[in-house]
């Protein structure tokens, strides 16, 4: 048994000559793009030159999946939990998107990319807002990868949000308790449009879940890279999916 887990975990490491399948390509990819603060600090630079370069990263990351023909990339930018950081850093990272879409939406209309938001965007300042408004305006009638920020998102919090809603149509007799499935509680989370995630990605090391996505990776295939995400690049999402081909999804069966 530990026999087999070691030999396992050698060859997942060991991929360079595995070839990658192109008819398996996971739909779903989702990243917690973890690492950018120690990128910087291992320069002697302030933490913002970390997010800086990891937003050079979400581009890079974003033109390999739509090359390779994923469906939906979902990536954590902000959670209900970092508002806890320094205003300075807040402020940064809330004017990420800005900076990126100013320079990059050209490119992702090109490429057929379609824009789309989890979290609680309510509480992000107007200029961020009105940056994402009209990213998603204009590539709403895109037909290819949909690039979903989670913004302001913690999965908590979205069940917390899904449950008061479940719960005022119980309350108006819209529904009864019997309505209550999972599917139906899907219906109601930020996700409902969107599959569950196929393989889920943290970079830097770090195996943490961290409130992302809690409900709907019960099924996905975990992938810890140990590159801080300013480092990540295409040849590192390469290696993941074939991590993520190399192994057997159950699904809870045999
Ligand atoms: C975690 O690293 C990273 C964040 C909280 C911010 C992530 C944001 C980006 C990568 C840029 C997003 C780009 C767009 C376009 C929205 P950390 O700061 O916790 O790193 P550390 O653990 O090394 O300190």
């Amino acid at each position: 048994m530990f026999k087999k887990s070691r030999k396992q975990k050698r060859n997942e490491s060991d991929h360079s000559n595995i070839e990658l399948d192109l008819d398996n390509i996971p739909q779903h990819v989702a990243i917690i793009m973890d690492g950018n603060g120690r990128w910087a600090k291992q320069r002697k630079l302030p933490r913002i030159k970390g997010h800086y370069q990891g937003m050079q990263t979400v581009k890079k990351v974003t033109r390999e999946a739509s090359d390779l023909g994923i469906k939906y990339l979902t990536l954590y930018a902000f959670s209900t939990e970092n508002w806890t950081r320094p205003k300075s850093e807040v402020n940064y990272i809330m004017n990420l998107p800005v900076d990126f879409l100013k320079t990059f939406l050209p490119e992702l209309i090109e490429n057929n990319v379609k824009v789309e938001t989890i979290g609680f965007l309510e509480d992000l300042p107007n200029s961020t807002l009105n940056a994402i408004n009209k990213a998603k305006v204009e590539t709403q009638h895109n037909t290819g990868l949909k690039l979903i920020f989670a913004l302001n998102y913690g999965g908590r919090a979205e069940i917390v949000h899904s449950v008061k809603s479940i719960y005022e149509k119980l309350a108006a007799n819209q529904m009864s308790s019997d309505d209550i499935t999972e599917d139906m509680i899907n219906e109601h989370l930020m996700t409902h449009n969107y599959p569950d995630p196929d393989l889920l990605i943290r970079s830097s090391g770090e195996q943490r879940i961290s409130n992302f996505l809690i409900w709907q990776a019960s099924y996905s295939e975990f992938i810890f890279n140990e590159k801080l995400w300013p480092d990540f690049d295409k040849h590192d999402l390469i290696d993941c999916i074939k991590i993520y081909q190399s192994r057997q999804r159950r699904f809870g069966g045999l």
